[in-house]
């Protein structure tokens, strides 16, 4: 891996090679930024730095939209904590239609901007959008010189993975911008954090691992939910360390066996699935976040089919029969005031996918 900065000689080789279709002289380039592909250094429309005007110029994407989709885990089995810290996870991720966008444009430094439901997220390396943009940079041997505008609607530390969807979403975005293969992406997403390779590909799937070894699973049928969101957020770290505890304690032990669920899943009714969502963390959120078992118990009252912690939690997933019963338990728990706010869903829905 290269350092932010240090040139990548096949990068260069590649750029010298592109056809004549790709140069563009000043006048005619529609983008106020271009990249000298020898030099990697941008020139704004009217400025010529490197004294390259009509000979190396080449239009660049004036910016790439990712929208990318959220996950409720179907199965979350935590095995023991590893040598590395993390622990062998066994779960079913499922992408569900709620989704954040990342904007990515070509930029003189690398920058962070938020729009939506974004209270509390950091706009600087404490992003894990922001570390992407590094990683990928140092990886391709260019310059994270991108602007990145983030619009939230995934629930914030809600253990529906939207930090990591972000992160995603821009491995995918700068990707496009500085020409590397979408296949070099899952090892750069695995490197950032479990939940990070899983937006990438999207449906359902198998994780193992620490959650980034991923299988696809085959569903025929689209699962409707309904997800209530609290008004706090749970650390991921605190609900694996709360159940350790647990287990120190004499919790059950770990259920590391997705059969049930990925037996379930190819052609089975919404009411099978039910039957058989599991989430080894969800007694860790409910001690964290006791009300959390209120919130349960008003969705069982309301007709869902099953309700289950998202994750690590606090926002809560209930599974309905048809998008009418969704909408009728959203409606239902909102004139009952459960949690911040509902949000109807479905899924599977595909991985992080170019809106623009
Ligand atoms: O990988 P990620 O940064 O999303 O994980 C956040 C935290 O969750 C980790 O620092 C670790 O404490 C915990 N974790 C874990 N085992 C996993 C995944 C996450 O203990 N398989």
């Amino acid at each position: 891996m290269r350092i932010r900065g240090e040139r990548n000689p096949d990068r260069d080789e590649r750029s010298r090679e592109e056809p004549p279709a790709a140069t563009r002289t000043c006048r005619q380039a529609r983008s106020d930024l271009r990249l000298h592909p020898k030099r990697s250094q941008w020139c704004e429309r009217g400025s010529d730095p490197a004294g390259c005007h009509g000979r190396y110029s080449r239009r660049v994407p004036p910016s790439i939209r990712i929208r990318v989709p959220a996950k409720v885990n179907l199965h979350l089995g935590v095995g023991p904590v590893r040598a590395n810290g993390f622990h062998e996870l066994v779960t079913v991720f499922h992408a569900v239609d709620l989704f954040d966008e990342v904007l990515a444009t070509p930029a003189p430094a690398l920058s962070l901007t938020l729009r939506g439901s974004a209270d509390g997220v950091p706009t600087d390396s404490q992003n894990l959008a922001w570390r992407a943009a590094i990683l990928l940079a140092a990886h391709a041997g260019v310059s994270p010189d991108v602007a990145l505008e983030i619009t939230k609607a995934i629930p914030v530390a809600g253990g529906m993975a939207g930090g990591s969807a972000d992160a995603a979403a821009t491995l995918v975005a700068c990707a496009a911008l500085w020409d590397v293969p979408s296949s070099e992406l899952p090892a750069l997403a695995a490197e950032l954090g479990s939940d990070v390779t899983f937006p990438l590909l999207g449906g359902t799937a198998l994780g193992t691992g620490r959650g980034e070894i991923l299988r696809p699973v085959p569903m025929t049928q689209t699962l409707q939910w309904v997800f209530v969101l609290a008004d706090h957020g749970i650390s991921t770290a605190e609900a694996f360390r709360e159940l350790d505890r647990q287990r120190e304690a004499g919790a059950p032990p770990a259920a590391l066996d997705a059969a049930p669920m990925t037996a379930a899943l190819p052609d089975g009714s919404p009411h099978a699935v039910a039957a058989v969502l599991h989430n080894d963390l969800q007694p860790a959120a409910l001690a964290l976040a006791p009300a959390l078992a209120d919130t349960l118990r008003a969705g069982a009252k309301h007709g869902a089919l099953a309700g289950i912690v998202s994750g690590s939690g606090p926002t809560c997933a209930f599974l309905c029969a048809d998008a009418d019963d969704a909408a009728k338990l959203a409606a239902a728990l909102d004139a009952d005031g459960v949690g911040r706010a509902t949000r109807v869903a479905s899924g599977p829905t595909p991985g992080a996918t170019r809106v623009g």
